[in-house]
């Protein structure tokens, strides 16, 4: 199967859904658009003359902006599907939180989805300054329900091995395990003075075997790249959609929580350092967005002790993620601020912020508090 273009993706969507009972779109006039933004795998979208759209992506073998000399398994599509079932399976309430899926082709690796025409990333609303409350308790919720269905203190042995061995995901994982938590410490001279600070690295170290799964006590089948980039948000009709979990592991549930805070914390940074009025909007949201998770695995039976490891693992998490946003390292979600002066001052100040979460992590969200406060104290 050649790798579709938007010459050939309208045929392909015509060819799929053309006698699907359902079909979401009138497909004998369809026209398409290449959808940017993503970095692995190529995105359309597809619409037909009254406006109804699908979306379209495919994994070709390798990451999509680097190119062929960076293969990388197209594999990667089947588990993105098999994520968005599993959670339905577990929960029927999940289907409101993921977009519909209208076609898998295995053989073309490319899948046919609702198009979510009138949301955007709930990243771009963040650092617009928007962070409405529903959309915050919403994603609370969303997070307890993938997180408490699947936990392992819920599953039998071969529940727990079953999921333990269909998201290993290590390719995928391995990525991570570099981008996240290794490369922005080893090369990055802004990093210097952590990188010397052996008690500083063994806390990296420690977060990235519990993200590896060390703690057996506390898994869960996370989305594995929770940030906002990954979830996009309609606030006129408060909904909310979970997109692209290719990096689903079985994993610390802090994980998931982490990531998504790490972008409100990113979103608080960029705000803050320009002296723009949202920043107690943002902060208000990120701390709903905890509270309604904890009251929802609480109410799905998660105990109280568990609760209090993944309040830990998620301020590691959220440490880990701003640490290597503010080295550079994931550039959609970085703080660009025009000023180059100030930007540099607001990244070496999130990076200072990201480091207390890791090293404190211990006092929970009391920790997170206490990082802000020297982040604005720090101006
Ligand atoms: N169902 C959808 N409807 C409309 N737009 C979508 C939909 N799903 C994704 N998008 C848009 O397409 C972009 C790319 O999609 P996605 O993030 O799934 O691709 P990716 O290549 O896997 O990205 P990444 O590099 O983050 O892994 C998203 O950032 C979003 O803007
Ligand atoms: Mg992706």
């Amino acid at each position: 199967m050649e790798l579709l273009t938007v010459d050939t993706v309208c045929d392909y969507v015509a060819s799929q859904l053309g006698s699907h009972p359902e079909a979401p779109l009138d497909c004998s006039k369809l026209q398409a658009q290449e959808v940017t933004g993503g970095n692995l795998n190529y995105a359309f979208a597809v619409r037909d003359a009254k406006g109804h759209a699908v979306f379209v992506k495919q994994a070709p073998d390798f990451i999509k902006v680097i190119g062929p000399a960076a293969q990388l398994t197209r594999e990667r599509m089947r588990l993105e599907v098999q994520v968005y079932q599993e959670w339905v399976d577990k929960g029927a309430e999940m289907s409101r939180y993921i977009p519909r899926i209208w076609k898998f082709d295995e053989e073309a690796m490319a899948f046919i989805m609702e198009f979510l025409g009138s949301s955007q990333l709930l990243q771009q609303s963040l650092f617009q300054g928007e962070a409405q409350e529903t959309l915050a308790k919403s994603l609370g919720e969303c997070m307890a329900i993938m997180h408490s269905r699947t936990h392992c203190s819920k599953l039998d042995a071969g529940g727990r091995a079953r999921l333990a061995a269909s998201y290993e995901n290590r390719l995928l994982r391995d990525i991570q395990l570099e981008y996240v938590f290794s490369k922005c410490y080893r090369e990055d001279p802004r990093a210097a003075m952590l990188r010397e600070d052996s008690g500083f690295m063994t806390e990296v170290e420690n977060l990235k075997a519990i993200y590896n799964g060390q703690n057996q006590e506390n898994l869960s089948l996370c989305h594995g790249d929770l940030h906002a980039g990954s979830v996009m948000v309609d606030g006129a009709a408060s909904s909310v959609k979970i997109i692209d979990p290719e990096f689903a592991v079985f994993g610390p549930p802090g994980l998931d929580v982490g990531s998504l805070l790490s972008t409100y914390v990113l979103a608080y940074c960029f705000h803050s350092a320009q002296k723009h009025s949202c920043c107690s909007q943002i902060l208000f949201a990120a701390q709903q967005i905890w509270e309604a998770y904890v009251e929802a695995m609480k109410a799905a039976g998660i105990s109280s002790d568990l609760l209090g490891t993944i309040e830990v693992e998620t301020l590691g998490f959220i440490g880990c993620e701003v640490a290597r946003t503010a080295l550079g390292l994931a550039f959609a979600r970085s703080l660009r601020i025009e000023d180059t002066e100030l930007k540099a001052r607001a990244e070496a100040r999130a990076l200072e912020l990201g480091a207390t979460c890791i090293r404190r992590r211990s006092e929970g969200m009391a920790a997170l508090r206490a990082a802000i406060l020297e982040f604005d104290a720090k101006e």
